[in-house]
């Protein structure tokens, strides 16, 4: 039903429950997807309590991508210390360089967005949803998770991967979550980290344990599986 889909419990979950988090836009004010990009390329291989302080820094820093394109790599790069994966870093110095010469706003296709470097599938799925409200998904491991869970896919990580990608695609079939792409991914995002958590998932607070086939069949911490290597 239109009450019950999985977009409609999330953005409601998201509404009283999302994270305030630096790159976030505040209610009602538009994002800004020089935040996005930022923060997702951090995200990428680190947790968010870590990201968080060193977001801030780089924001003050570099205001904006202009002044980051024209500082010096040995500044950011000091600057990524202790965040590790460094090419993350030198590819982030790249690709603000290649969108100031091509003028400057980030870009608003996946196309154009995956020809930079150091952004694939995932962080231009999460700046075209995030930044700019478009209706794509972006699918790290918490929403693997979750999608995992809601539908009992018993097949394994990772050979599950394109069945559980194409299943959390569906997730926003709803116009809901068509109005408000980026909540949506965030709203993933945030039940995957703070309730469908990999161990001790907490369904009885989670706004989908109805809908949650693994909840319903009590083997939500059960799932997804691992490949055995
Ligand atoms: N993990 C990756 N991107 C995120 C975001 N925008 N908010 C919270 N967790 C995230």
């Amino acid at each position: 039903s239109t009450q019950n889909s999985y977009a409609t419990l999330i953005l409601h979950w998201y509404d009283q429950h999302q994270r305030i988090l630096p790159w976030r836009a505040k209610t009602g004010t538009i994002p800004n997807p020089y935040h996005v990009l930022l923060s997702e390329i951090m995200l990428q291989q680190t947790q968010v309590a870590t990201v968080i302080p060193y977001f801030n820094n780089f924001i003050k820093n570099f205001p904006t991508l202009n002044d980051m394109a024209h500082a010096p790599l040995d500044k950011i790069m000091a600057m990524w210390t202790g965040l590790g994966y460094y090419s993350r870093a030198r590819n982030l110095h790249r690709c603000v360089q290649e969108i100031v010469k091509q003028g400057g706003a980030v870009p608003k296709t996946q196309e154009a967005l995956k020809a930079l470097p150091g952004i694939g599938e995932y962080t231009s799925a999460a700046i075209l949803s995030i930044g700019y409200n478009q209706p794509y998904v972006p699918i790290d491991g918490n929403v693997e998770r979750i999608t995992a869970r809601l539908f009992a896919v018993q097949e394994p990580l990772p050979s599950s991967k394109p069945a559980l990608a194409m299943l959390a695609k569906t997730l926003n079939n709803h116009e809901e979550a068509l109005v408000r792409p980026g909540d949506f991914a965030q709203g993933l995002f945030d039940i995957g980290a703070t309730i469908c958590k990999p161990k001790n998932p907490l369904c009885l607070i989670c706004p989908l344990s109805d809908v949650c086939k693994a909840h319903q069949e009590k083997i939500a911490d059960l799932l997804p599986k691992k490949q055995k290597k």
